[in-house]
């Protein structure tokens, strides 16, 4: 009996210094090693079940421990969007973007600033609104014909945010682009009338810009910038966001290093939901399956070619969006 009891006892403490063991063993590799993926996600997984995580999704735009090439890039400090408060631009950023279009003689910026938020709201709180119980889901639609026969409409449709740009059309593409847009991102020459639950998203590349689009509101007295443009936009006012040059400035030194003149409109719509959503699907971005670059509602494979317009990085936006996928801050839809 004795004999037998030394046993039990001496299995149960095999036992006990094995867990031990293996526990110490666990540890010590996750730290130093933190790439172990299985690891770290376990361990932070259980921290998130404590204490609740960024955001309500599987996965955040922001986590405890992020990839570096990412928190380098991503600065929160810098806020997507004008608004009275921040419109007041460093001596830098006004003469970088005022060089963009080389426009000459622009008119008194804060004047014009103060004109336009008579016309829309000045909200400096839109957006902020992260939190452990919410997973914002965003789609940003970018108008490569590799959307052509995608059938991605129902899924583009469930996000909760869903963003546009320029000439896109949905009618007679629902199937393939969706048919919801809640926020349209343009610039004056690139305008489209909206219907009243879509918020305007405009991109300004210069000071006659901004009033472009409170005269376009109002008065429509503004015809012409460097070529002739819409001198009313149906759009609801309400509903009017200016994307701030800070913001702009931010993306092209940071995110692409200034490679290219400036930003396309589908990469500075990429990171203004890098910065509001916390799940981001693109569409609707690059060439398509035989290499072409036109745009999803044209036959002609050489109109409206993005990559040739000479002003952007094509091929570098691209790289540094695969990036993003990659980090799993995005997802792409790659379409056909
Ligand atoms: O041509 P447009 O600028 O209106 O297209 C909107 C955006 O969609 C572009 O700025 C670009 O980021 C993206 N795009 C693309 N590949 C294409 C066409 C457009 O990535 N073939």
């Amino acid at each position: 009996i004795v004999f037998q009891r030394l046993e039990k006892n001496f299995r149960a403490f095999t036992v006990l210094a094995f867990i031990v063991t293996f526990t110490t063993f666990l540890f010590s590799f996750t730290l130093r090693d933190p790439s172990l993926y299985f690891f770290k996600y376990a361990i932070h997984k259980s921290d998130n079940f404590f204490s609740k995580g960024q955001c309500g999704c599987r996965q955040c735009m922001t986590e405890l421990e992020d990839d570096p090439w990412f928190t380098e890039r991503f600065n929160q400090s810098v806020h997507p969007l004008m608004s009275r408060r921040n419109s007041l631009l460093t001596d830098d950023t006004y003469h970088w973007w005022q060089q963009l279009q080389g426009h000459k003689d622009p008119a008194n910026f804060s004047e014009v600033v103060e004109k336009l938020f008579q016309v829309i709201p000045d909200d400096d709180d839109l957006y902020k609104d992260a939190g452990p119980e919410r997973c914002r889901t965003c789609a940003v639609v970018g108008n490569s014909g590799n959307l052509k026969g995608s059938r991605y409409g129902p899924l583009i449709d469930s996000s909760d945010v869903i963003i546009r740009m320029n000439m896109a059309p949905t009618s007679g593409f629902e199937k393939d682009v969706g048919s919801r847009t809640t926020h349209h991102v343009m610039y004056p020459e690139s305008a489209i009338d909206l219907d009243n639950t879509t918020s305007l998203l405009l991109i300004p590349f210069k000071t006659l810009d901004l009033q472009w689009i409170t005269s376009a509101l109002t008065t429509g007295s503004i015809n012409e910038t460097y070529v002739p443009v819409q001198s009313r936009i149906k759009a609801n006012k309400n509903r009017v966001l200016i994307y701030s040059p800070a913001f702009f400035k931010y993306v092209s030194d940071t995110w692409l290093e200034s490679k290219g003149r400036y930003p396309s409109t589908g990469f500075l719509s990429l990171l203004f939901a890098v910065h509001i959503c916390d799940k981001v699907s693109v569409y609707g971005f690059g060439a398509d399956q035989y290499g072409n670059w036109h745009h999803y509602w044209e036959n002609n494979y050489n109109g409206g070619n993005f990559r040739e317009t000479g002003v952007h990085d094509a091929d570098h936006e691209y790289n540094v969006t695969l990036l993003l996928a990659d980090k799993h801050k995005i997802n792409i839809f790659k379409g056909f």
